[in-house]
């Protein structure tokens, strides 16, 4: 006959037995569940990615049609910043651009493209913030060139990409320093200074590029910027700064439009050159609704667009409220 202590083991083992089975069952059949969600897009993208722009984009065509796609929109606004400054449209000689937060490359191709097609000589040096960026700017770069047929290792050695802090021209090694210092070349007829949708994440502010621009490189202006509505009210202007915070932007990145044309002229650019073109109406509205409508596309295989949403809501109330503006700026550096 057993004894109570055999039957006390005898009910542990019962029990933990139980467990067990219970435990392996139920995770057999999370694991059956589990087995194919739609985790599998990631299998079924091709890869290089057609582009890897990150602006905010100019939704409407040359013709002046809605733009719906985000590639197209944000080499748009590059169309309509370099357009606005007249570039590439000068004497067939060499142009010098030095090229701030330029992203992973679209438009450093963009810009390759344009220069071998006016058939000028050109230098290119590209700064940028981060380091994954930069080297997926450089993958593109080199792959794209090495393809076409009629560029080989000169357009390449045209091309300096590097990882810098643009905004603190002191931080700059070597190598960086001379790299753009050698734009400055009177060999080049034309140079230029491109901030494409980035100049107001400067810290301490734009100041020292300008500066540089201007007194080092001779150079001439063509960018992208977030502007302040000179109509503000106290409370727009305190959302604004909070807005400016959470960008995590200098909290008086936004400047007026008087603020920034006096900020230009004290770092030395011509102000009768100065151009403050604003696009407001094709820039948010067009985001907003692109980020929602991918929002919708990508519910359907669960991917979430995740902080996307928040910026959403940011565009529609620049949209709605006009207390930050979207503008082209171009400025030419007085001459010495
Ligand atoms: C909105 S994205 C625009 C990227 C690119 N121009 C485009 O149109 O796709 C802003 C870029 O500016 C870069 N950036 C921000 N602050 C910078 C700084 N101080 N120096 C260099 N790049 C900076 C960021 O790393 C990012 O690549």
């Amino acid at each position: 006959m057993p004894s109570s202590q055999d039957f006390g083991l005898g009910f542990l083992a019962g029990f933990l037995a139980a467990v067990l089975v219970g435990f392996i069952t139920s995770a057999l059949l999370s694991t059956r569940q589990d087995e194919y969600g739609l985790g599998h897009w990631k299998l079924n993208i091709k890869t290089p990615l057609r582009s890897m722009w990150m602006n905010v984009g100019y939704w409407r065509n040359e013709q002046g049609e809605p733009i719906e796609d985000f590639p197209e929109a944000s080499a748009a606004l590059l169309r309509e910043v370099i357009n606005t400054a007249g570039f590439a449209k000068g004497d067939g000689g060499k142009t010098a651009i030095l090229d701030l937060g330029f992203g992973c490359g679209d438009q450093t191709w963009d810009l390759v493209q344009l220069m071998h097609a006016e058939k000028s000589g050109f230098q290119y040096v590209g700064l940028s913030l981060d380091q994954y960026q930069v080297r997926a700017a450089q993958r593109r770069i080199h792959r794209d060139v090495t393809a076409h047929t009629a560029m080989g290792q000169e357009t390449l050695s045209a091309v300096h990409l590097f990882c810098a802090d643009a905004a603190r021209p002191e931080t700059w090694n070597r190598q960086i320093s001379e790299s753009v210092e050698s734009l400055s070349d009177q060999a080049f007829s034309e140079r230029w200074l491109l901030a494409l949708d980035c100049i107001y994440h400067f810290k301490p502010s734009r100041k020292p590029v300008f500066q540089l621009a201007t007194s080092k490189l001779h150079a001439n202006l063509m960018l992208f910027d977030l502007i302040l509505n000179d109509q503000a009210s106290a409370k727009d202007i305190f959302f604004a700064r909070l807005v400016s915070i959470i960008m995590r932007c200098p909290v008086k990145t936004f400047m007026t439009e008087p603020e920034y044309r006096q900020q230009l002229e004290e770092c030395g650019f011509e102000p009768e050159s100065i151009v403050m073109r604003e696009i407001t109406d094709h820039v948010f509205s067009g985001l907003a609704g692109f980020i929602q409508r991918q929002d919708a596309a990508l519910a359907e295989y669960s991917i979430s667009l995740g902080g996307f949403k928040l910026a959403q809501r940011l565009f529609e109330w620049f949209d709605r409220s006009r207390v930050v503006k979207a503008v082209i700026v171009v400025a030419r550096a007085k001459q010495k």
